[in-house]
C-alpha cells in the first residue's frame, strides 16, 4: 500500500465507524505552550480541557506534526536510524466523552488485523502499569498479554495540559533479527517499532504536576503514517518507502549522486528536512532567529551542510520542493497555493547561507588539526555560530562523526557577553535615531485600530550603524515609516510584531518595534530588497496583539483589585505588559498574605467572568480627571488623553492597546508576588491561554 492509498483505507475505516473526517490543522498550534503541532490531538486541547465545544462525537484525521523542539524534539536522530523524522504524518482517530478504551482498542485492532492485514502474532502491545482495565480489554479481545510500563506509556502534549495512560502497539518487523521487546534494555534495537499508540485522556496536569480528573472521558489515538508504510511495504527503514525512494530520486537526479550505504544519512536528513521546512513554511513559518522561525533556519542549514557533504553546493531545498509538491500536494493542496512563495523564501535563506556555509567550514577544518582533547574550543562555536551563522547543533553535527564534542559552557559563556554588548547596541541604535532630525514623525495612530488599508512609504533604514538606501533579503534592519499600525514599546506595553508585505509577498518579518520620540522603529530581518521611498502594507501579528490586549487590560483589574482588597492608597509604580503576561510594580509596606493573593485574583477573574464592557475614549485632560480617572504618578500627560474604563471598576489615564470586553481576558493568574525595593512590590501574573 502506497501512502495515499493507507491515508485513505484509515480515514475510510473511521469514517464507517462514524467518525467526523476533518483536514490536517495548521503546523502553528494556536497554543502558546508549543512551538509546532507534535500530535494530532494538539488541535483537540480545548475539547479534553471541556473549554471548547467538540465538532462531533467522534473524529479522525491524517495531521502534519513537527517534532523539532521543545518537549517533543527528534531532530537528532534524524538520518540515523530508520524511524525517525522531523515532520511526519499522524493518523488519528479520537472519541470526545463517547467510546472509551474497550472501543478504542477494538477499533485499533480490527483495523490492524483485519483491515490492512498484520500478522497478530507479530503485534506486541504495552499498556501502562496502573491500567488493569486496559491489559484486561487486550486479554478479553486478543488473548494477548500486555506489557506494563511506567514512564513510555503515559502521554502529553507538553509539561501541562491533558493527558492520560496510553497503550501502545508495536510490530516486529523481523523475527529472525536479534532485539528486544519494548520496555527491555535492547528495546532500541529497531526490531519492535511503535505503530499506534491509543491515550485515554483522563487528566488533566497544572505546573506544579497535580492531575485532576478531565470533564469527560476521551480518546485520542495516534499512528505513525511512515511507519504503517514501511510495514506494508515490507520495509526495515522508513526512508525506503515509495514516497521517501520519490524524493531521494529527485536529491540524486539534483546532485548527481547516487545513495550508498555511506551518504545514506545525508539523503534521509535532506528528504526528512525538506518536509519540514517546506510544510512549516507553507503554513506561514518564516526563516528567522527566534522561536519555530529559528528552528526552521537551523533545520534548512543542516540540510545545506547534507548537500554540501554530497558534494552540492548552492540551492538545495528550493530546488527539490517541487518533488515535494508531487508527492503530496493531492493531500496537502497548501503546498501548492504556496509554491512561489515557499521556494522564495527558501531560496533567500540559501543564498544567504551559502558562502558562511562554506568559510565556516573552513575556520572549522583550519581548527580541527589544533583539537587534541576531542573538544572544540567554546569561542570558535561562538565565531562559527556568530559570524558564519552555524547553530550550534549544527556545529556538532558536523564534529559528530569525527568523535569531537563542543565546550558549551564556553560557548554559552560567549553567547552572554555578545547580548550585553546587543543590549548596548540597542542604546547605540536609539541614538544612532536621535541623529536623524530630518526624519518626519511616525503617524502611528492606526495602532489603536490595529491595522491599516493604506500602503506605508519606508522613510529610513538603518543597518548596522549605518543608514543606507537599500537592503537586501536576510539583512537585519531597522525602518521607519511614514505611518504605520505597529505599537512600538512605551508605557510598560512592548511593541508589536509582525510583517511587511508587497502584495501577497513577505518582505520583512518585524520582531520588535520600539519608539524613539516621536518615531517608530520596526526592527526585524529582510526577505526581499527594500529601498528608500518604497511602498510596503504593514501588517501587525493579530494574535500577538490581542495577548498584550488582554495582559494590558488585566493590569488595570490588577490595579483596581488590590486597591479594593489592600487600600486605596496602593499605587502603581512600574510596569511591564507583554503577549498573556504582566509585570506589576506598586507601592505596598509588606508582603500580601496567602489570602489576599487569593481575594485579588478571584476578584479580577470574578470581573472577567462578567465580561465588562471596556470603553477607550480620547478626551482632554480635565474632562478625564473628573471621570475620576488613575494617572501614573509621575508622569506627563498632554492635553488630550485617552482614558480607558472597564465596567465600573477601573478608570485609567492610558495610550495603550485595551480588550474591548474584559471576557476576553479569559483568565488571570497569580504567579509571584515579592518585594524589588523598600516599600515596592512586584506581582507577576498570567493571562488568557498562558494562565489556564
Ligand atoms: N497523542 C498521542 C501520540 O502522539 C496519540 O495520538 O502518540
Amino acid at each position: 500500500m502506497t501512502y495515499n492509498e493507507i491515508r485513505k483505507v484509515f480515514l475510510d475505516y473511521f469514517e464507517q465507524h462514524g467518525h467526523k473526517i476533518v483536514p490536517s490543522a495548521s503546523l502553528i498550534p494556536n497554543d502558546p505552550t508549543l512551538l509546532f503541532t507534535v500530535a494530532g490531538m494538539v488541535q483537540w486541547k480545548g475539547v479534553f480541557q471541556g473549554t471548547e465545544q467538540p465538532i462531533a462525537p467522534r473524529v479522525a484525521d491524517v495531521q502534519k506534526c513537527i517534532r523539532a523542539g521543545g518537549k517533543h524534539n527528534d531532530l537528532e536522530d534524524v538520518g540515523f536510524d530508520g524511524r525517525h523524522h522531523t515532520f511526519f504524518e499522524m493518523l488519528g482517530n479520537w472519541s470526545f466523552g463517547d467510546y472509551f478504551k474497550e472501543g478504542a482498542i477494538e477499533m485499533s485492532w480490527e483495523l490492524l488485523t483485519k483491515v490492512i492485514g498484520l500478522d497478530p502474532n507479530r503485534i506486541v502491545v504495552t499498556t501502562h502499569i496502573s491500567d488493569n482495565e486496559a491489559t484486561q480489554i487486550w486479554k478479553k479481545i486478543t488473548g494477548k498479554d500486555a506489557i506494563r510500563l511506567d514512564k513510555d506509556n503515559w502521554w502529553s502534549a507538553g509539561d501541562t495540559g491533558p493527558c492520560g495512560p496510553c497503550t501502545e502497539m508495536h510490530y516486529d518487523m523481523n523475527p529472525n533479527m536479534a532485539g528486544g521487546l519494548p520496555g527491555s534494555p535492547e528495546e532500541d534495537c529497531g526490531r519492535f517499532v511503535e505503530i499506534w499508540n491509543d491515550v485515554f485522556m483522563q487528566y488533566d496536569r497544572d505546573a506544579n504536576g497535580n492531575l485532576t480528573p478531565l470533564p469527560k472521558q476521551n480518546v485520542d489515538t495516534g499512528a505513525g503514517l511512515e511507519r504503517w508504510a514501511a510495514v506494508l511495504q515490507g520495509k526495515q527503514d522508513n526512508y525506503d518507502t515509495d514516497l521517501f525512494v520519490n524524493l531521494k530520486r529527485a536529491v540524486s537526479d539534483l546532485t548527481g549522486v547516487i545513495e550508498t550505504e555511506e551518504n545514506k544519512p545525508s539523503f534521509k536528513i535532506i528528504t526528512d528536512h525538506l518536509r519540514s521546512v517546506g510544510f512549516a513554511i507553507a503554513d506561514g513559518v518564516i526563516p528567522s532567529n527566534a522561536d519555530r522561525g529559528y528552528v526552521i533556519r537551523r533545520i534548512l542549514r543542516r540540510a545545506m551542510r547534507h548537500g554540501q557533504i554530497l558534494g552540492h553546493r548552492g540551492s538545495l531545498l528550493s530546488e527539490l520542493y517541487p518533488a515535494l509538491v508531487a508527492e503530496m500536494g493531492d493531500a496537502y493542496p497548501e503546498l501548492k497555493t504556496q509554491q512561489s512563495h515557499v521556494v522564495e523564501i527558501i531560496r533567500n535563506e540559501e543564498t544567504s547561507f551559502a558562502d558562511m556555509l562554506q568559510n565556516g567550514m573552513k575556520l572549522l577544518e583550519s581548527e580541527l588539526p589544533k583539537i587534541n582533547n576531542g573538544i572544540l574550543p567554546g569561542d570558535i562555536a561562538f565565531k562559527l555560530f556568530d559570524t558564519y551563522g552555524f547553530p550550534l547543533d549544527l556545529t556538532q553535527m558536523i564534529l559528530r562523526d569525527k568523535k569531537i564534542d563542543v565546550d558549551i559552557n564556553g560557548f554559552e559563556k560567549c553567547m552572554a557577553e555578545q547580548k550585553e554588548r546587543s543590549r548596548a547596541d540597542t542604546r547605540g541604535t536609539k541614538l544612532l535615531w536621535e541623529s536623524q532630525t530630518d526624519l518626519p514623525d511616525t503617524d502611528d495612530i492606526e495602532k489603536y485600530e490595529t491595522k491599516t488599508d493604506k500602503p506605508a512609504t519606508v522613510l529610513s533604514i538603518l543597518r548596522g550603524e549605518e543608514f543606507v538606501k537599500s537592503a537586501n533579503a536576510g539583512d537585519e534592519v531597522e525602518i521607519a515609516l511614514n505611518h504605520t499600525p505597529f505599537y512600538g514599546t512605551q508605557g510598560g506595553q512592548v511593541g508589536d510584531m509582525g510583517v511587511f508585505k508587497r502584495g501577497d509577498e513577505i518582505v520583512m518579518n518585524v520582531s520588535e518595534t520600539n519608539r524613539v520620540g516621536h518615531n517608530v522603529i520596526h526592527k526585524g530581518t529582510l526577505v526581499a530588497p527594500v529601498s528608500v521611498g518604497d511602498e510596503i502594507m504593514p501588517e501587525i501579528n493579530q494574535q500577538n496583539r490581542q495577548q498584550i490586549a488582554r495582559a494590558h487590560t488585566a493590569t488595570h483589574l490588577l490595579q483596581a483589585a488590590l486597591r479594593k482588597v489592600l487600600n486605596e492608597d496602593v499605587e502603581q509604580r512600574g510596569s511591564k505588559v507583554s503577549p498573556d503576561s504582566v509585570r506589576f510594580d506598586f507601592s505596598f509596606g509588606r508582603a500580601l498574605t496567602v489570602e489576599e493573593k487569593q481575594a485579588v485574583e478571584d476578584l479580577i477573574n470574578q470581573w472577567i467572568q462578567s465580561d465588562l464592557p471596556v470603553a477607550h475614549e480620547e478626551m482632554d485632560i480635565e474632562s478625564a480627571k473628573k471621570r475620576g480617572a488613575m494617572a501614573l504618578f509621575g508622569e506627563k500627560y498632554g492635553d488630550r488623553v485617552r482614558v480607558i474604563t472597564a465596567g465600573d471598576v477601573s478608570c485609567e489615564l492610558c495610550g495603550g492597546t485595551h480588550v474591548y470586553h474584559t471576557g476576553e481576558i479569559i483568565k488571570a493568574r497569580i504567579n509571584k508576588e515579592k518585594s524589588i525595593s523598600s516599600g515596592i512590590r512586584r506581582i507577576t501574573m498570567s493571562v488568557g491561554v498562558l494562565a489556564e
